[in-house]
């Protein structure tokens, strides 16, 4: 299974948990058990490789558990764990550090950002393997790989869970990458989110568009009779055969049993002042309730106050271990994109992305974005276009946020059209050039069709 001989055929990046297949995820999952079955019996796997841990925001367990790994494969580490005693204090951009860092003095790089998207720049930038340690509000794969290993092993399987999503869902980075695994996984998903901090609706979008899940909302006090009761609710059942539902508007549905209930902390540093005084907390009297009798608590850590210390020796607490089988998952995650464990499963399919022109005068409408940020400075603006939207539908390179593009213009006659006309169909795909407005295609010197 695990040939030491291998060198990586090409590289490879974590950036987004859909980097990965879910065919790959399970097979990793195999791999972290073997790591795991003996922690010491790996320390001349990846002997001789350099791991180096860049990270730009606080960070306890993703960057130690990174680093716990490395050695115990038998490599070496090197790491900026404060983004203010870096050269970026200085004002040097995240492409300059990760092609220095990521030339002779690492084989592989562990990146940690305040800005969305900051983990692609890195992957672009980086001649070897980049793994994204949690991008401003974007993601944090390793975590949800970190999730889903150890609900994978507490209920030996993921498709058909049902799962509560507590707390901040607008800015846990844990909560997106998690929900697109678990929709991918065919786990049903139930949002519980803290009154204004609702899973973002371009999170919803993909979750219905890419996987069929219906979305609605719950509020916290539904907790005790979300299940095991005659407290009926409806679930909205999925588009697509294998995947189910995220539902919140409990009416008329029958939820047979709640699996996990995912707690996440108020993400204040993302925060510009909103009140957080009522946020949820579970407690032993919530975990009391016939609904949560099988439920698992789960909390990608740190924990504030949303879980009662009281619930830590409950046997269905499993936070602590998510946090400990981080060291195994991850080890099983470096030693592939080292070359030295082999995946025979397919990667995934890459998202139907047709050719086309997105204009210059295209901007991310993500504030938060790092083309909006530091890339201002050096990053060129990159879309990747949807073929399967319309209007159609632009995704920035680096966050993925999407934009409608509403006009379309020809790159030779400079005269742009609504979308859907007849002469855009006629249009190459290579000659289109994508406007959100008509204000925007003027702007880059086209003229209206009719005006
Ligand atoms: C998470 C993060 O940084 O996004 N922490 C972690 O890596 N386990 C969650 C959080 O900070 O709330």
């Amino acid at each position: 299974m695990i040939d030491r001989s291998m060198a990586p055929a090409e590289k490879r990046d974590l950036v987004s948990i859909e980097d990965l297949s879910t065919a790959e995820i399970l097979e990793l999952f195999h791999h972290a058990d073997e790591f795991r079955a003996n922690l010491h019996a790996w320390s001349d796997l990846c002997r001789g490789a350099i791991m180096a841990t860049l990270f730009f925001e606080p960070s306890t367990r993703t960057r130690l558990s990174f680093e716990s790994a490395m050695l115990r494969l038998g490599g070496g580490v090197i790491s900026a764990a404060d983004g203010d005693a870096t050269s970026r204090a200085k004002g040097e951009s995240l492409a300059d550090t990760v092609r220095v860092v990521g030339g002779s003095y690492a084989d592989i790089l562990v990146v940690r950002h305040p800005e969305d998207g900051a983990a692609r720049v890195a992957a672009r930038y980086a001649t070897v393997p980049v793994i994204n340690g949690g991008d401003g509000a974007h993601e944090h794969p390793t975590q949800t790989l970190c999730d889903l290993y150890t609900l994978w092993k507490e209920k030996g399987r993921l498709e058909g869970l049902e799962v509560v999503l507590c707390g901040d869902l607008r800015y846990s980075r844990t909560i997106h990458s998690f929900c697109y695994a678990l929709a991918r996984f065919g786990a049903n998903i139930v949002t519980m989110p803290y009154p204004g901090f609702e899973l973002p609706d371009y999170v919803m979008q993909r979750l219905q568009r890419d996987y069929g899940v219906q979305t609605a909302v719950a509020a916290m006090g539904d907790l005790p009779g979300l299940a095991g009761s005659s407290n009926a609710a409806a679930y909205l059942t999925a588009s697509k055969p294998h995947q189910l539902a995220l539902f919140t508007k409990l009416t008329n549905v029958e939820v047979n049993r709640i699996d996990a209930i995912y707690m996440t902390r108020a993400q204040r540093e993302r925060h510009e002042g909103e009140d957080t005084a009522n946020y949820p907390r579970l407690t032993r009297s919530t975990m009391g309730a016939a609904s949560t009798k099988d439920a698992r608590v789960m909390h990608p850590l740190p924990r504030v106050d949303e879980i009662d210390y009281d619930l830590d020796d409950d046997p269905r607490s499993i936070y602590f271990r998510q946090a400990e089988l981080g060291v195994p998952m991850r080890m099983a995650l470096m030693a592939y994109l080292l070359g030295k464990v082999q995946l025979r499963a397919s990667r995934p399919e890459l998202l139907s992305i047709m050719p086309g022109m997105p204009s210059d005068v295209l901007r991310c409408r993500n504030e938060r974005c790092i083309t909006n940020n530091e890339g201002v400075r050096y990053l060129k603006r990159d879309f990747r276009l949807r073929a399967d939207s319309a209007p159609p539908k632009l995704a920035c390179g680096y966050c993925e946020r999407e934009i409608e593009a509403r006009f379309v213009g020809h790159a030779q006659s400079r005269v742009a059209h609504r979308y859907n006309a007849a002469e855009v169909r006629r249009t190459k795909a290579e000659n289109r050039v994508y406007f959100e407005s008509e204000a925007q295609a003027q702007a880059a010197g086209f003229t209206l069709a009719g005006s």
